[in-house]
């Protein structure tokens, strides 16, 4: 299925965290008022801390009906979640300490379990019953990054989890880091009402314009091929990410 991909270049990280928050209180407002619920699933990294600080700031805080809000986590780190490592940590540290999001409303992936196939398998479970079941689509906005490799979420080049369609959320190994990862799947993030990529850096310029390009070579990479089998995608790329495309 051939996406429907726009890019939008903003003049720097800023101006990318703010339209971004347009985008995301836009769709919570449509989930609540036709669904009644907005189901987020936040990304990882640093790129988003200034979106989630935006987002924990007015005119956005008030705007987005947190209290039915639902948030998961599109990977984790398998570190415990008070770890400078860990995405939830980051999520909390930005923005989820600073909304009234009940508690049972944030989904957490246990990365400090040490069987990370279980907690892979555990994390599917419980969005499965907080979902009321998997059916497509799942998530009314998907927050991603993309690394200067193209990976996305945890979903690295060359690794194992690129190749998981049957299920929804997988432990990955990252031979590059040395280190276990959970992750949701291309399944899992291609099920968006909304897929939102948030890239900012030069370092990224080139696998950008391959990723969100036209070409056969953009499924190559992760990142490009949630891009291209997901819905609705949209790039926001700061002007420095965007010096390629
Ligand atoms: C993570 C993220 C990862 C991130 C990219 C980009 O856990 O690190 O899920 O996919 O989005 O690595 O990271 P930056 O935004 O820090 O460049």
């Amino acid at each position: 299925m051939t996406a429907k991909r726009a890019i939008d270049v903003l003049a720097d990280a800023g101006a990318l965290a703010g339209e971004a928050a347009r985008r995301v209180a836009e769709s919570a407002a449509e989930a609540t008022e036709r669904r009644g619920r907005f189901v987020l699933v936040l990304a990882g990294g640093s790129t988003p801390k200034t979106l989630y600080g935006t987002l924990a700031a007015e005119p956005w805080r008030s705007k987005i009906a947190w209290d039915k809000t639902l948030i998961f986590f599109g990977d984790e780190r398998c570190v415990p979640p008070d770890h400078p490592q860990s995405n939830y940590a980051m999520a909390v540290a930005t923005l989820l300490s600073k909304v009234p999001i009940p508690k049972e409303s944030v989904h957490r992936m246990k990365g400090e379990l040490s069987d990370a196939a279980a907690a892979a398998a555990a994390y599917e479970a419980e969005m499965r019953g907080a979902l009321g079941g998997l059916e497509t689509p799942a998530f009314d906005v998907v927050l991603l990054g993309m690394g200067p490799d193209g990976h996305t979420a945890s979903l690295f080049p060359g690794t194992a989890a690129l190749d998981l369609t049957d299920r929804w959320v997988a432990a990955n190994h990252v031979p590059k880091l040395d280190a276990w990862r959970l992750t949701l799947t291309f399944p899992a993030l291609a099920a968006a009402r909304r897929v939102i990529f948030l890239v900012a850096g030069a370092d990224k310029a080139a696998v950008a314009s391959e990723a969100f390009g036209d070409g056969v070579v953009a499924a190559t990479h992760p990142a490009g091929r949630v891009a291209t089998i997901a819905g609705r995608v949209e790039v926001l790329l700061d002007r420095a990410a965007a010096t390629r495309s």
